[in-house]
């Protein structure tokens, strides 16, 4: 058998007469045992378990997309760029008022805001679980003390302590949004939004992001007619050139 040669096999005919002839037992070393089995089953039981996890996973986030009617899709860098030279350098009010940050996916926009003003409360509210568990996760590496993440459908929140609220949310959303923030937000409050507009609003100012999509960015100001589900900012607030405009 092949894999039985003794040495002899193996050398050069010349050589054989000259040398002892040493036996070397070539088959490999099987030596079947039961507990390589149990070993495979423990291996496949693992993989099939992280596949399982990681289906769930992304099954979660696709679930609470629909629901939600928005995926998590983060704000590029060079939108975020856009919208944090559009704020202003101090946000409105006496009091510093809170900062939202609607639909906050992975983060967001929020650590930004949070170093931008280190002296008011920013919140970002997200409705889906695994987003909101990665949020937290950076948020604790940020150490931003005044930078936090709440589970919750920002609908159902309370804003009118606003002095800033920020989101980048589809076009549906942002209608029943608009009914919502003109009820809640007090006059001078400032709305960031990005690539959707907020419906019938006149923004304050407006920039494009050097993206290939050049999305826009829009900052409003809720004048004092719109609060308190008044009248629509459409007639009220004015659009400004802006210096960042392209
Ligand atoms: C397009 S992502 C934007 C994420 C983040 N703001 C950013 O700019 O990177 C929209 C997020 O809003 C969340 N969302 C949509 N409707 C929501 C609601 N009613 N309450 C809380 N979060 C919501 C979605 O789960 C999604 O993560």
């Amino acid at each position: 058998m092949g894999h039985a040669a003794s040495a002899s096999c193996l050398l050069p005919k010349r050589a054989t007469g000259s040398l002892r002839c040493t036996f070397v037992d070539h088959r490999p070393n099987f030596n079947y045992n039961g507990d390589d089995d149990n070993y495979l089953r423990i291996l496949m039981t693992i993989e099939l378990v992280a596949l399982i996890g990681a289906l769930a996973v992304i099954g979660l986030v696709f679930v609470y997309a629909l629901i939600s009617g928005s995926p998590p899709t983060p704000t590029s860098p060079r939108v975020l760029t856009a919208a944090m030279r559009l704020l202003p350098r101090r946000l409105p009010g006496d009091q510093p008022g809170s900062i939202f940050e609607l639909g906050s996916g992975w983060c967001g926009m929020s650590p930004a805001l949070a170093r931008a003003f280190p002296e008011h409360s920013v919140i970002g509210i997200e409705v889906s679980p695994l987003p909101w568990l990665v949020s937290n996760l950076i948020a604790s590496f940020k150490r931003n003390g005044n930078l936090s993440f709440e589970r919750d459908d920002f609908m159902r929140r309370d804003l009118s302590d606003a002095a800033l609220v920020v989101c980048y949310l589809a076009g549906m959303q942002m209608k029943r949004l608009e009914a919502k923030l003109r009820a809640e937000l007090q006059p001078g409050a400032l709305v960031l939004a990005h690539t959707f507009a907020m419906p019938g609003w006149q923004p304050l100012d407006r920039v494009y992001a050097d993206d290939i999509y050049r999305s826009p960015v829009y900052l409003y100001e809720v004048p004092p007619e719109v609060s308190g589900a008044v009248a629509p900012a459409s007639q009220t607030a004015t659009e400004s050139s802006t210096s960042g405009e392209s």
